[in-house]
């Protein structure tokens, strides 16, 4: 069986070189071609082309440079349709706008279409914030603190500010939420010392069951934060706290005598 790369191989060497190059390229551009591309999306490749009307709630732009965008989560996600369809109107079939209740942003269902993704749809229906959204439209949803795109988890700042659009105070949620993120960095560092103090040879057993004590508090806190039980994230929060500190105490308890000879 003489293939015809192999027997102009055989015959033209530079020529069969160059066929094998351009087997390998065209692989490579079908390779390339068959990833997951946002472009490959209907709704990508025709709302590009758009201008946006002023009157939106998000963007083109705010969704091109989205963690959403960068993570292949495409308009048909939360608007619904069909991204198959090149022809507006099939794609189009289920898009409704906002202000439709069947629609999946209406602001009641939003929180249930993000849920289709993140787990704190789960805390959150558990919260006062929930019940008054579907009782009285009154409680915020997802897009209210994220933005309609989601674009970020808002600075400490941007929460009391977004808090205060219905809040004249905003039930601790500052202190709370600060030491949940004073937390999350003290237990990341330790995570580094305590790696580096394990490998020194150190006997760190007893600093690395306080940090897992840490951890596990420091995920709790985190996930009432969508529950709104400000009393639980505060105290989870503290505990993970005190937490992270006992295994600081006994990681410099370990390292003490060859710090001091
Ligand atoms: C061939 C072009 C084209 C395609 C494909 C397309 N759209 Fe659109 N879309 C438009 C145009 C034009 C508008 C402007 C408003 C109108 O004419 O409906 C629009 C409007 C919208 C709106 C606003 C609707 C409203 O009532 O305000 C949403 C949401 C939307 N598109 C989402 C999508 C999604 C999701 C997809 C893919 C499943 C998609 N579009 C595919 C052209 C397109
Ligand atoms: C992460 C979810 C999400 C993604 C992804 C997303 N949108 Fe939206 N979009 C929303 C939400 C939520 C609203 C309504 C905002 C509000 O009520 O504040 C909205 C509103 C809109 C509107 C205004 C019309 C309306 O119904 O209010 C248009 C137009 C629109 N989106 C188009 C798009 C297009 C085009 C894409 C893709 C390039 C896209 N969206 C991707 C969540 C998303
Ligand atoms: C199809 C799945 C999907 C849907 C629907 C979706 N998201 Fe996301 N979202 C993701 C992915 C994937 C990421 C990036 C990975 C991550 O950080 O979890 C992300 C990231 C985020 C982030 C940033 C998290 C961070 O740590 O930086 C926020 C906030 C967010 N989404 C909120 C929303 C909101 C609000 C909605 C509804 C309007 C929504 N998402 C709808 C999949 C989704
Ligand atoms: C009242 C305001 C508010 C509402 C409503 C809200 N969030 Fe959040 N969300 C926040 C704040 C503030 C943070 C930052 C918490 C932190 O740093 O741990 C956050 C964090 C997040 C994160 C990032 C979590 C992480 O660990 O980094 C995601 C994802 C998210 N929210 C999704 C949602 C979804 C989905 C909904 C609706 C079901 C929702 N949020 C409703 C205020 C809100
Ligand atoms: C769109 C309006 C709105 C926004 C924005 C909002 N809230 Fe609320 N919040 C409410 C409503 C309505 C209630 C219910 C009040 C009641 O019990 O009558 C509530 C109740 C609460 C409660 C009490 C929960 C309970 O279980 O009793 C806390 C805590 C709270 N909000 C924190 C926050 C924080 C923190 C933010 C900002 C990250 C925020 N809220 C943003 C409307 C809002």
């Amino acid at each position: 069986m003489h293939g015809l790369g192999a027997g102009l191989l055989r015959e033209h060497p530079v020529w069969g070189g160059r066929i094998f190059l351009i087997i390998g390229m065209v692989v490579g551009i079908l390779l390339f071609w068959s990833l997951p591309r946002a472009e490959a999306n209907s709704c990508v490749a025709c709302h590009k082309t758009l201008a946006d009307p002023s009157h939106v709630k998000h963007s083109f732009l705010e969704w091109e440079q989205s963690v959403h965008a960068r993570n292949q989560v495409t308009c048909n996600f939360c608007h619904g349709g069909d991204p198959s369809k090149a022809e507006k109107k099939e794609a189009h079939a289920g898009v409704l706008n906002s202000n439709n209740p069947k629609s999946r942003v209406y602001y009641q269902t939003i929180p249930k279409t993000c849920g289709a993704c993140h787990d704190q749809y789960q805390a959150f229906q558990q919260s006062r914030h929930y019940l008054m959204l579907q009782k009285t439209g009154k409680g915020p949803n997802c897009a209210t603190c994220h933005g309609a795109m989601a674009t970020k988890v808002l600075s400490l700042k941007e929460m009391q500010q977004t808090c205060t659009l219905c809040h004249s105070k905003p039930y601790q949620a500052y202190e709370a939420l600060a030491i949940v993120r004073k937390t999350a960095l003290s237990v990341a560092l330790l995570k580094d010392a305590l790696g580096a103090a394990k490998q020194a040879g150190s006997p760190v057993a007893a600093a690395e069951a306080e940090l897992g004590q840490a951890q596990a508090e420091l995920t709790q806190a985190k996930r009432a934060w969508h529950t709104f039980h400000m009393k639980e994230v505060f105290d989870k929060g503290i505990a993970a706290y005190e937490h992270a500190q006992a295994t600081k105490n006994e990681l410099d308890r370990v390292k003490a005598p060859r710090a001091s000879p």
